[in-house]
């Protein structure tokens, strides 16, 4: 699997996801990473260009965030071929590794536009930008003192240091990737040249590779394919559809663990990708199981084994030699499949399947390049829009308590009348993605002059567009005082918890 070749190093910064997007607008595809993965990542998956994000802590700080000190040996062995670009926060802290000063001389903070002016010969990254130029910044510490053998290629009106650079390292106290920042995205594009970044995002010829890639392990074989409905099955169905036409069969379970009118969404979009589907009902084998499981991991394992035995026979029935599944990148990182820790065993992640070819034709690629991908083959809104919902759905839904039937009804009831509320005020449109999930552990409450004693529902969104990193929503009061109240009718619920939490150090799901 080709994974991009640029690496953003997320140190803080409100804009990180900004500087993937220019990336991307640009035509280069890149993956955000937490320092502590970036070793990992740099042995395994040779990239050619580090980008150290901005970020809001002061270098020189016990609790800063650090990039491994890796990056400046492999910053400073970088031949032509690789480079490394610190933003803000990330210029800072090459300066001060590198045994140059940072110091706080500001009287406040510098937010907003500023002026700079280039000093470095044309050539360098500020190529085919004027000499004196608008840039955006947000910081409060400086270089004051480069490290040796690094020059200044640019200074602000104040005469503070702008930009520096030595050999293949750059750091600029501006952000380039922001829309405030007009050359900004030429000075990204200048720096991928230096770093002998070649354009790997373009969605025609990625739908044409993955075909091409899945057809050649495939041959004039039958595949079965693991289809939730969601953007990636559908889009992966919507690509191998033309190539497999009735070689290929949707196959979709339902362990009890869906949402309210789930199904007929998958119907729908099952047609939309022209692929014929095959629902199964499954509702009791997962209760047996699951209806006795509290732990996270263990649910997990237990539906990874079950969903694996039933797709595998469905494989069987229907001829096949291979199974197909949306797997994404992320999900492959996220169960540790790239190097790094295992945060979680997603479902779809290593199902070792006997005698069955697997294939995962879009585990290269982030969502938001699926959504890209579904756009361009032209699926129905309702598929490229649509918020991801986990594999194991509402069981991992279910916290502190069994997901027994009952349990999971309680987690769907307070799921769809949430969106409901949002989806009104016009607000579920703009989330990445809404959890609600039932918290059985009691708690007193008090309804219509008596004690109560039961669960929470707890209600949480997130902004993000890798899933990697996620920012968490804040509601308005009255968006809260009206989902707590609409929740709360239900017996069971007592109180309702809403869960701003960023990721990391929480994940999307609470499980
Ligand atoms: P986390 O909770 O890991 O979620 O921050 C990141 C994204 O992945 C989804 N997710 C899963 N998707 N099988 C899936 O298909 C899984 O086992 C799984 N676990 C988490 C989650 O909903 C979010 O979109």
């Amino acid at each position: 699997m080709i994974l991009p070749k640029v690496v953003i190093i997320e140190l803080g910064s409100q804009y990180t996801l900004l500087i993937e997007r220019a990336l991307r607008e640009l035509g280069f595809r890149s993956v955000i990473l937490e320092p502590k993965r970036v070793v990992e990542w740099l042995l395994v998956n040779s990239p050619k260009a580090v980008i150290l994000s901005g970020g809001s802590a002061s270098c020189y700080d016990k609790d800063a965030p650090q990039p491994p000190h890796q990056i400046l040996v492999w910053g400073q062995a970088a031949k032509s071929g690789s480079a490394v670009l610190g933003i803000c926060y990330g210029m800072q802290w090459l300066a001060w590794r590198l045994r140059g000063k940072v110091k706080a001389v500001l009287k406040k903070k510098e937010y907003g536009e500023s002026s700079i002016r280039i000093l470095e010969k044309p050539n360098g990254i500020f190529s085919g930008t004027p000499e004196n130029q608008k840039v955006w910044m947000s910081h409060g510490d400086s270089v004051t003192k480069l490290p040796p053998g690094f020059k200044a290629v640019a200074r602000s009106s104040s005469g503070a240091i702008a930009a520096m650079q030595k050999g293949n390292i750059w750091g600029v106290q501006f952000h380039p990737e922001v829309t405030h920042t007009p050359f900004g995205k030429t000075i990204i594009q200048n720096f991928l040249r230096f770093a002998q970044c070649e354009k790997d995002w373009k969605p025609s010829s990625i739908i044409e590779s993955i075909r091409q890639a899945a057809m050649e392990q495939l041959g004039k074989n039958k595949a079965v394919f693991g289809f939730s409905g969601g953007v990636d099955s559908s889009t992966v169905a919507a690509i191998m559809a033309p190539a497999l036409k009735r070689n290929l069969l949707a196959v979709t379970i339902d362990g009890g663990h869906l949402r309210e009118k789930e199904l007929i969404e998958v119907r729908r979009h099952a047609k939309a990708a022209r692929v014929n589907l095959r629902i199964i009902d499954a509702k009791s084998r997962f209760n047996k199981v699951m209806a006795h499981s509290v732990d996270a991991e263990e649910k997990r394992k237990c539906f990874k084994k079950i969903y694996l035995l039933l797709l595998t026979k469905a494989a069987r029935d229907f001829g096949a030699k291979a199974i197909l599944q949306g797997t994404l990148a992320s999900d492959r990182i996220e169960s540790g499949a790239t190097g790094g820790a295992a945060i979680k065993s997603h479902h779809n992640v290593g199902l070792g399947m006997k005698g069955l070819l697997s294939l995962h034709p879009v585990s290269h690629l982030f969502k938001y390049e699926v959504r890209v991908l579904a756009k361009a083959i032209r699926l129905p809104k309702s598929v490229w829009a649509r918020q991801p919902f986990p594999g194991p759905g509402l069981f991992l839904r279910v916290v502190g308590v069994p997901a027994t039937l009952k349990n999971l009804d309680i987690a769907r009831w307070a799921d769809a009348r949430t969106r409901e509320i949002l989806e009104r005020r016009g607000i579920y449109q703009n989330l990445s993605q809404l959890v609600v999930a039932y918290i059985g552990i009691p708690t007193v409450g008090v309804k219509g002059d008596a004690r109560v004693y039961g669960g929470a529902i707890l209600v949480r969104a997130v902004e993000t567009s890798d899933f990697m990193t996620a920012k968490g929503v804040h509601f308005s009061e009255e968006v809260e005082e009206e989902i707590s109240s609409a929740l709360t009718r239900r017996p069971e619920v007592v109180r309702v918890w809403f869960d701003p939490t960023k990721k990391p150090p929480s994940t999307v799901e609470l499980e």
